[in-house]
């Protein structure tokens, strides 16, 4: 039975576009949605030139408060009935409901070699370690912020002279290639983590 996945985004949603460009042919799933809570994100372009559904829950209507915008966030989300759903450059912290609610169906990728650097600023924050590798994490996301079970990651060397951006550029090209991977393995049910190098 083919996944039904939907993707949330906030920017200019390049995972997202790997993840949509990843879904064809025997591939096990298919987008149904793509769901930006930034009107105008540049990810939504991508999505409709590729005429995936797309929404926009803009958080800003909702005045600060959080749980209004993830209960018309979830309403959207519901309406596609995904069985996937992945956070693919989305920049907002969910409430534990809302992730309670998508238990064990939900992804996000993260900028760097998890459990190191949760948050925010990880391509800052290995360079000022002096760290000699770094890298991204897709995980299945628990109320625990950047810490749910590890479905898979790939690593990059630092480079002499590197900024947070060549970083960030070298770390951007390995998400591309793993978050595809991951999202097939999980539509096929296959949960054991892989690590790329
Ligand atoms: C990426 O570095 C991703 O790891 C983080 O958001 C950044 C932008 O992603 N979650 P995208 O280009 O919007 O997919």
């Amino acid at each position: 039975m083919t996944k039904r996945v939907a993707i949330l985004i906030s920017g200019g949603g390049s995972n997202m576009e790997a993840l949509l460009d990843s879904m064809e042919g025997d591939h096990p799933a298919r987008p149904v949605l793509v769901l930006s809570n930034v009107p105008g994100a540049g990810g939504l372009a991508k999505a409709e030139a590729r005429e995936v559904e797309t929404a926009v829950v803009d958080h800003r209507k909702f005045h600060g408060d959080r749980t209004a915008f993830e209960q018309a966030l979830h309403e959207r989300l519901e309406q596609a009935e995904p069985d996937i759903v992945c956070l693919a450059g989305f920049m907002r912290i969910l409430e534990d409901w809302f992730v309670a609610r998508w238990d064990g169906k939900m992804l996000n990728i993260h900028p760097s070699l998890l459990p190191k650097y949760p948050g925010l600023d990880t391509h800052a924050r290995a360079l000022e370690a002096g760290d000699a590798e770094a890298g991204c994490t897709v995980h299945e996301v628990t109320a625990e912020l950047d810490a749910g079970p590890i479905l898979g990651q790939a690593r990059v060397p630092v480079k002499p002279g590197d900024t947070p951006e060549t970083l960030a550029a070298r770390v951007l090209r390995q998400e591309h290639v793993l978050y595809p991977k991951v999202l097939r393995r999980f539509a096929e049910g296959e949960k054991t983590p892989i690590f790329l190098e």
